[in-house]
């Protein structure tokens, strides 16, 4: 037995597979193209490790797609890959349609293809668990219910509009081909390995160099935070016992405003690594806003605690304090993906870049 992971070489999919291989031997075949937002840094303690094998390759790669499926006949794929950060979705919407609309369709028919040749048994065991986020909703005015299951998607950039398109494709492979399909549907993630181009790794990262803390327009626009591991837990809990066909909905009850978020941070760095220049809040800047922003995303969690039994483990003030603790333990991760070194892990750990096996 195996699982196939899409985008483990990123921020969840990173965090997931470590967990996935702390709390079990069944193997893990990574599939990551090692975009800027993929980092095998993260996973260098699985350097070695028979139960982790590494490919590079991209998701709209059919014959690469195909190939692994035959040869490791995974009981489950486990799609977390996909461009991610909306700012660069509006800077350049083109390669958001290429991965995450084209890349889960050519995804949905390899496993199609797969599945459909399966003996009746594992047929009927096979799961395609699709990992999307709650920005598929839309935005929420302050006094509005949180997004439950059958709120409708109403996506607003060009980020969340491609994975409200995979989340509809997914659903349609389920319903027309009876594919055994998953999907979670996830509010802000936070924690170790996050990539510093969001917001709460780049204040805590800005806020250490000395530079300016960006928060966009008046701060107000309120996320919902989980901690990534209780997402990844929420992730197994799901492909062991969700319904197929079903989405759930997965959150933290954390609704927080970007700048109270930013204090938080702030005053955390103050009290665990103080600055000489003075609190860390003296660098916080208010900047343009960011073109068609969301004001409110809050995420009504219900379906999966009361059908599922997950809840997250973490509170925001427990789950917080261990990242800005990671971060501070970890420069060396830091500096490598500011210097871009990081980039050049593949090189020298697996040579040239190849579709490589690791
Ligand atoms: P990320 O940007 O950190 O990682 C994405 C990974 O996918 C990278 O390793 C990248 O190399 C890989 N990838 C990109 N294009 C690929 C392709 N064509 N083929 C193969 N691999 C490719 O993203 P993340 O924050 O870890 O998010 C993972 C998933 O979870 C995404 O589907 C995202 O929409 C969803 N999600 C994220 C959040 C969040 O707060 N970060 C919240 C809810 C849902
Ligand atoms: P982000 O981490 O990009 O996640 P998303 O846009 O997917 O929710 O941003 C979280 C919030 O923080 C969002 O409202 C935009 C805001 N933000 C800033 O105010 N400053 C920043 O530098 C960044 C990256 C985000």
């Amino acid at each position: 037995m195996a699982i196939l992971v899409t985008g483990g070489a990123g921020f969840i999919g990173g965090n997931f597979v470590l967990d996935w291989l702390a709390g079990g031997d069944e193997p893990v075949v990574n599939l990551d193209k090692l975009t800027y937002a993929g980092n095998l840094e993260t996973l260098s303690s699985l350097e070695g490790d028979a139960r982790h094998r590494f490919v590079q390759g991209d998701i709209c790669d059919a014959a690469l797609v195909a190939r692994l499926l035959a040869e490791h006949r995974p009981r489950a794929i486990v799609h977390f890959a996909a461009e991610s950060h909306v700012d660069r979705s509006i800077h350049g919407p083109g390669e958001f349609m290429r991965t995450n609309v084209e890349g889960t369709f050519s995804l949905l028919e390899a496993a199609r293809a797969h599945w459909s040749a399966l003996p009746a048994d594992a047929r009927a065991t096979f799961r395609f668990l699709h990992v999307s986020t709650d920005e598929v909703y839309g935005s929420l005015g302050p006094d509005d219910a949180p997004f439950s299951e059958a709120h409708p998607y109403e996506p607003n950039s060009p980020y969340s509009a491609s994975k409200a398109a995979s989340d509809h494709l997914v659903r349609a492979w389920h319903h027309t081909y009876g594919l055994p399909v998953l999907t979670t549907n996830c509010s802000n993630n936070y924690g170790p390995y996050h990539f510093p181009e969001k917001l709460i790794p780049l204040m805590i990262v800005n806020a250490l160099a000395g530079r300016a803390l960006p928060v966009y327009g008046d701060g107000r626009n309120v996320r919902d935070w989980l901690y990534v591991r209780d997402h990844c837990a929420a992730i197994r809990c799901v492909l062991a016992q969700g319904r197929t066909g079903e989405t759930y909905n997965v959150g933290g009850w954390n609704e927080i405003a970007n700048i109270d978020i930013v204090h938080i941070v702030c005053r955390l760095l103050d009290r665990l690594q103080p600055s000489a220049d003075g609190p860390y809040e003296r660098l916080i800047r208010f900047v343009a806003d960011r073109p068609g922003h969301d004001r409110r995303y809050a995420i009504d969690a219900r379906k999966i605690e009361r059908e599922l039994g997950w809840r997250p483990a973490e509170s925001f003030e427990s789950g917080i304090e261990k990242t800005v603790q990671w971060y501070l333990a970890n420069p060396g991760w830091v500096a490598n993906v500011q210097s871009g070194a990081y980039r050049e892990w593949v090189g020298m750990q697996y040579g040239q870049p190849s579709g490589a096996v690791a």
